[in-house]
């Protein structure tokens, strides 16, 4: 018995030995890179084919049905409690709800945010939230085409069959001290994966993706005149820069020019479709998500009480275009239009009807 521990010791000694020379080889199998700006610049984008092809599965749109009638009666006639998509005809909408249950919940089906004796009733949170998530989507795809183009989003962009997306953010609360003689690890100097497991802050959302602060960090002028901006600042934009590339599955040089990172002269024109991404993210988290705190059971919010935000990894998921391109807006039209009447839009009192008939325990 001993003698057989002694030899499952060595063996994961050897292990180990075989892991860390595996560690220091190169990257399996060898990369690929393209080059993206001019020569002699570095401008070159650096991609692994077997991560390649992962990532090009997990990024395939959804089958879709096919078109309902325009015609006939309108949803908002024939049901009771449409607000926002009263204006499709009836196919119209039974196709929709269909979609959405296969976006969000094809296990759990229509009962996921209905309540299966009367669907008019506003009960479920999910209903409410997915209210305003259409919405939401609208404005997305009518407002922010310097964004999203003609390509579009879908609740599938962000879903992808699950409930809760799979890349999504909170407020991260204060590190516990590991002992004082570290000091004070000011929410960073831990590998976190929202910065590709590097030292730098774990949270570099809430100052750019919810505030507005000033994402630049070099000054306009070669001596140090003037420019404010701290090394705490600097270290969030390259924590968000960090989150940017790792989300589209892009090196730096995607959007910058490696001559000067900080000017847009000569640089690729990503870099202005990344910019216009900022104020989208940020518009949509304070805009459509911090509103529905509320509405939010206490599982499905953070440490701090937040509800979940999105960031550029949201859509994207490894992808420099969200599923690789595919424009899954020309399916769903109707995705693509604001309501017809914006005041029939979800209103406050909604909100907190929901709030209210929430489990005591789910409150916040
Ligand atoms: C992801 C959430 C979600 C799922 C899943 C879902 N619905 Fe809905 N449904 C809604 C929302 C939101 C509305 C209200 C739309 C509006 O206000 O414009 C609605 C409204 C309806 C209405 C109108 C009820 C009335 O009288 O006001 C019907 C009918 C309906 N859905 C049927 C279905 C069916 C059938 C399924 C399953 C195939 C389904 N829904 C799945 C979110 C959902
Ligand atoms: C830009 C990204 C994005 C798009 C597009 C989007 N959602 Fe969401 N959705 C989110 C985020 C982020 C959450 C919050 C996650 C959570 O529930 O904690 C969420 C939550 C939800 C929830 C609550 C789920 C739960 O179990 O808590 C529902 C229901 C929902 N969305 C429906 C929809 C519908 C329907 C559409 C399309 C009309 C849609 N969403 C489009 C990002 C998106
Ligand atoms: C998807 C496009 C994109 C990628 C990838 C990207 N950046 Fe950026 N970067 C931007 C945009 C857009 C801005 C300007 C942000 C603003 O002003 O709102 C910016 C600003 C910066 C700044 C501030 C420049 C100044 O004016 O002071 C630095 C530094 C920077 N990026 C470094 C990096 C580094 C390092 C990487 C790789 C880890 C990177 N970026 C990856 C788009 C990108
Ligand atoms: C609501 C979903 C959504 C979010 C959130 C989002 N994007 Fe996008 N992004 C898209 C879509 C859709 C496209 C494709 C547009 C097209 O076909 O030209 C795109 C395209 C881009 C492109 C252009 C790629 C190319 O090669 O032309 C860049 C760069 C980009 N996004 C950066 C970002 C950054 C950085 C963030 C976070 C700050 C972000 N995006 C957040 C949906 C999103």
């Amino acid at each position: 018995m001993k003698q057989l521990s002694n030899w499952i010791a060595r063996g994961l000694k050897l292990t180990g030995l075989a892991g860390l020379v595996l560690l220091s080889a190169c990257e399996r199998p060898p990369v690929d890179s393209v080059q993206h700006g001019f020569r002699g610049t570095g401008m070159a984008q650096v991609y692994n084919p077997r991560l390649l092809e992962e990532k090009t599965a997990l990024n395939q749109p959804p089958a879709v049905q096919p078109a309902a009638s325009t015609e006939g009666p309108k949803a908002g006639q024939v049901y009771q409690n449409v607000k926002v998509l009263g204006d499709l005809s009836v196919g119209e909408f039974n196709r929709l709800m269909v979609a959405m249950t296969n976006w969000i919940a094809p296990e759990q089906g229509c009962t996921y945010c209905h309540n299966a004796a009367n669907f008019a009733d506003d009960g479920k949170y999910t209903k409410v939230v997915a209210r305003r998530m259409t919405e939401m989507t609208q404005h997305i795809n009518s407002d922010w085409k310097s964004h999203v183009a003609d390509t579009g989003v879908t609740c599938y962009t962000c879903h992808r069959g699950q409930p809760v997306p799979q890349a999504v953010w909170f407020k991260s609360a204060e590190q516990p001290y590991g002992s004082n003689f570290m000091g004070d690890k000011a929410g960073q100097n831990d590998p976190s994966p929202v910065v590709n497991l590097s030292s730098l802050p774990n949270d570099p959302f809430t100052p750019f993706l919810l505030e507005a602060q000033n994402i630049r960090v070099n000054g306009p002028t070669a001596l140090p005149s003037g420019n404010r901006q701290s090394t705490k600042q600097a270290e969030w934009t390259y924590g968000l820069m960090t989150h940017m590339s790792q989300s589209l599955g892009v090196s730096c040089t995607y959007c910058h020019n490696s001559r000067s990172f900080a000017t847009w002269e000569g640089g690729p024109p990503q870099r202005v479709t990344a910019w216009h991404g900022i104020r989208m993210a940020r518009e949509l988290n304070l805009e459509y998500l911090e509103p529905l705190t509320p509405v939010f059971p206490a599982q499905r919010k953070g440490e701090l009480g937040d509800v979940a935000k999105l960031n550029c990894a949201t859509c994207h998921q490894g992808a420099y275009k969200p599923l690789n391109g595919a424009a899954m807006l020309k399916d769903h039209p109707e995705l693509g239009r604001k309501s017809s009447d914006p005041k029939a839009a979800m209103t406050d009192t909604d909100v907190a009807k929901v709030a209210a008939a929430l489990p005591a325990n789910d409150k916040k």
